[in-house]
């Protein structure tokens, strides 16, 4: 069961930045894609997918956010990693808020995946 929950979270994961990514370069070139119906969908299911493959993960190693601090600061990361993320595609009101965010959300990116490899909420210094 931690193999297959294992294996969806990484799968969704790479599913979610890539997506992203696409989306970030599509918003950096103005493209009317973004607006694409598919688009607006399939990130909410990957990432609804990627958030219970992450609750599937927590029970199986028995450990929690707000009880393992690594997994609190993953939690938050994600969170950030979506306001970020809802700014720099929809929210912001002229290009340079969005491209700040869309930098922002990257670096988020960054720190939280340093974070799940070290277990550690120092992320890569630790
Ligand atoms: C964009 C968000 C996320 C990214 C990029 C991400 C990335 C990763 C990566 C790369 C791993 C594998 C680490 C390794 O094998 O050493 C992992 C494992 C894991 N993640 Fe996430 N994750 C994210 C969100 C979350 C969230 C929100 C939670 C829960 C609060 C979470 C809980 C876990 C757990 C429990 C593991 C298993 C760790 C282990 O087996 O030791 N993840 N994540």
């Amino acid at each position: 069961m931690y193999a297959a929950f294992k294996h969806i979270h990484l799968l969704t994961v790479a599913l979610s930045l890539g997506l992203f990514t696409l989306r970030g370069i599509w918003m950096l070139l103005d493209s009317d894609k973004l607006q694409k119906r598919w688009v607006k969908i399939v990130p909410h299911i990957i990432d609804t997918l990627l958030l219970v493959s992450a609750i599937g993960l927590m029970f199986q190693i028995h450990q929690y956010p707000f009880a393992d601090g690594w997994l609190t600061a993953k939690l938050l990361g994600l969170i950030a990693y979506i306001v970020l993320g809802t700014i720099a595609l929809k929210r912001g009101k002229t290009k340079g808020t969005r491209v700040i965010a869309l930098v922002a959300a990257f670096a988020v990116i960054a720190y939280i995946v340093g974070v799940a490899i070290r277990h550690n909420a120092l992320s890569w210094l630790a």
